[in-house]
């Protein structure tokens, strides 16, 4: 995610925004920028690259500017990594920094534009700078409240003004933090980057506007400028803990993430009226309506989220789908009416890369599902659809997988939309079971506890099985990656009308058997299979469901949902189950052995 900081008290304010936009530096960004008030002007440096690049810079120019500026360092969602895409993005004596998505900046930028505001980024962003110019007439906190009242969608912004005696920031679904300091006030994305400063923090809350004076006054407003009363806590982290956001690991933290990074996923795609989603396909309605098949190609985990596609997209799009490990592509098979979709939450995976060059010599359309912004990705294919996750920094991929299960259910519905095997009314009916998903995500978070138990439980296992079927077969493979990759246990996984054709002369009492029960019955008739030898079955499983307590060992309730939309729940349930086992064993889940991050060589 994108890292915001701010500072107004009696020091100069450029030293310490370079120092605290740097605490960030862990999240990664791939460009930087501060605004900072200087002779009654904003002065603006921001440029692609590193902080430490733009600090040098800084320095050079004698370090410039008074006691109160903001700062930024950018992910890229909207607009590609460049100097003209960072943040501040000023308007007059306006400057703003902002995190989150402004679902309707298209409405808003030409707006603007008739209002005679020139852009110059591509972001979304930069229509927040002029909204608030174009309502600033010398109260700058009425501005702002005036400004995110017209906007829809989620943000974390600060504000700075040549002309205003205080700084304002205001937060919708975007973490904003303020830090008391002795005579100075801070405003942080991100706890990290204040604790040099101050350990005394307060939490703003969504809906709340605040004004920070270069004393140690704070005043919070709600929308409708009424005063808030707010609680400072104490913060006693360490650097290192601060940067996890208090979670032992990065894995962890990220697991956590997940209904937020659903959110942005879908936000500002989603049509209910419609019952249709916007994508950037790179293609017209026609040309999709001429597709003949989509080819999928990724490995590892992007690779099982591909073959949730290969049963997904047949059902809503009428278009048969199939599905190859990227290191063993065969282009050579592919036909002109072929939509090559490559998933690859880094964008850089060399296999998936070298798949894709080869995929262009045969004629067809080409499309991609990444989390990274302007990655290699996306200069091989004529669409890309982005996941929004925010930096992962685990090694085990968790938020941007469930991300690419998000994309591939809007990816299903457009197609589905375009060629005319989905009503507006069966859209609109998917669209809108899938925009509860962040919410019943969060209820599966809550039952880590019930999961941390079963986890230590079997953390002695010296084999572990995943089973599942239907939607659910990518997710018992999902769930045995996690538990190899980070808990080091040998880990199958099967679809469960597989057992009997080999696996199971391996299923003994010392065997627990992880079984996806949410999709169809049939599974339980594995349960049952194992059970009668003896293995010990852990079943993720819909609420109220009658059978299950009478099959498996244990069962893990999952709420009610789309068989397909469970894959999501299923899938949270096992990277709990696959953390918390690492953790009882005491191993460094978030750099497993021998494994990295993104794979550049074949
Ligand atoms: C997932 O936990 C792994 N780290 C790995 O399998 C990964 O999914 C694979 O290397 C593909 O990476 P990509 O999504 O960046 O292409």
């Amino acid at each position: 995610m994108c890292g915001i900081v701010a500072y107004i008290g009696p020091e100069k304010a450029g030293p310490i925004l370079f120092d605290t936009l740097k605490r960030l530096e862990y999240r990664g960004y791939d460009s930087a920028g501060v605004a900072i008030r200087s002779d009654g002007e904003i002065q603006v440096l921001k440029s692609a690259g590193r902080i430490g690049d733009l600090e040098k810079v800084y320095v050079g120019m004698g370090m410039p500017g008074d006691t109160v500026g903001i700062g930024h360092t950018r992910w890229a969602t909207h607009g590609k990594p460049s100097d003209k895409n960072a943040h501040p993005f000023i308007s007059g004596d306006i400057a703003i920094v902002h995190n989150g998505i402004i679902e309707n900046y298209l409405e808003l930028r030409d707006l603007l534009t008739q209002a005679g505001f020139e852009f110059k980024s591509e972001t979304d962003s930069e229509v927040l700078a002029h909204l608030i110019k174009m309502y600033y007439h010398g109260d700058l906190a009425d501005a702002v409240t005036k400004a995110i009242n017209r906007v829809e969608g989620s943000y974390a912004v600060a504000v700075v003004s040549a002309s205003s005696p205080y700084l304002v920031c205001a937060r919708k679904d975007s973490p904003l933090v303020l830090g008391i300091g002795k005579d100075a006030n801070y405003v942080a994305s991100d706890v990290a980057a204040l604790l040099p400063y101050t350990r005394d923090i307060v939490r703003m809350k969504d809906g709340e506007i605040v004004l920070l004076y270069g004393s140690k006054e704070i005043e919070i407003r709600d929308l409708s400028g009424i005063t808030q009363t707010f609680q400072t806590e104490k913060i006693d982290w360490n650097i290192d803990a601060a940067e996890r956001g208090g979670y032992p690991h990065f894995m962890l933290k990220e697991i956590h993430e997940q209904p937020r990074a659903l959110q942005e996923t879908f936000a500002g795609r989603i049509s209910e009226i419609d019952g249709d989603v916007q994508l950037d396909l790179g293609r017209t309605n026609e040309e999709i309506e001429s597709l003949e098949r989509v080819s999928i190609i990724a490995c590892g985990t992007s690779y099982h989220a591909g073959l949730l596609g290969k049963y997904l997209i047949p059902r809503a799009a009428g278009l048969p789908v199939d599905v190859e490990v990227a290191s063993e592509f065969q282009h050579i098979q592919l036909r002109p009416r072929t939509l090559v979709l490559g998933i690859t939450q880094s964008g850089e995976t060399a296999d998936t890369m070298i798949s894709l060059k080869k995929s262009k010599t045969c004629g067809v359309g080409r499309l991609a599902i990444t989390n990274v912004v302007g990655s290699t990705v996306t200069g091989l294919v004529d669409g890309t659809i982005y996941t929004r996750c925010g930096p992962e920094i685990g090694v085990a991929a968790t938020k941007t997988f469930t991300g690419q299960l998000a994309a591939l259910f809007l990816l299903a519905i457009r197609l589905g939309r375009a060629r005319n095997h989905l009503t507006p009314d069966q859209g609109r009916k998917m669209l809108v079971e899938l925009t509860r998903l962040p919410g019943l995500v969060q209820s599966v978070l809550d039952k880590r506890e019930e999961i941390r138990k079963v986890a230590e439980e079997y953390a002695g296992a010296g084999c572990y099985f995943f089973i599942g079927r239907d939607f659910l077969y990518p997710i018992a493979l999902e769930g045995a990656l996690k538990m190899k990759e980070i808990a080091y246990i040998p880990s199958e996984g099967y679809a469960g009308g597989e057992l009997k054709h080999g696996p199971l002369a391996l299923i003994t009492e010392k065997t627990p058997v992880v079984a996806m029960a949410t999709c169809g019955r049939k599974i339980q008739s594995n349960i049952k299979e194992v059970r009668a030898r003896g293995a010990d079955v852990i079943a993720f499983a819909t609420e109220g469901d009658p059978d299950i307590d009478k099959v498996a060992s244990t069962v893990i309730e999952l709420p009610r949902t789309r068989p397909v939309y469970s894959a999501v729940l299923c899938t949270v349930g096992v990277q709990l189950l696959a953390y918390y086992t690492a953790a009882k064993l005491g191993l460094p889940i978030d750099k497993p052995r021998n494994l990295a991050k993104c794979v550049t060589v074949e």
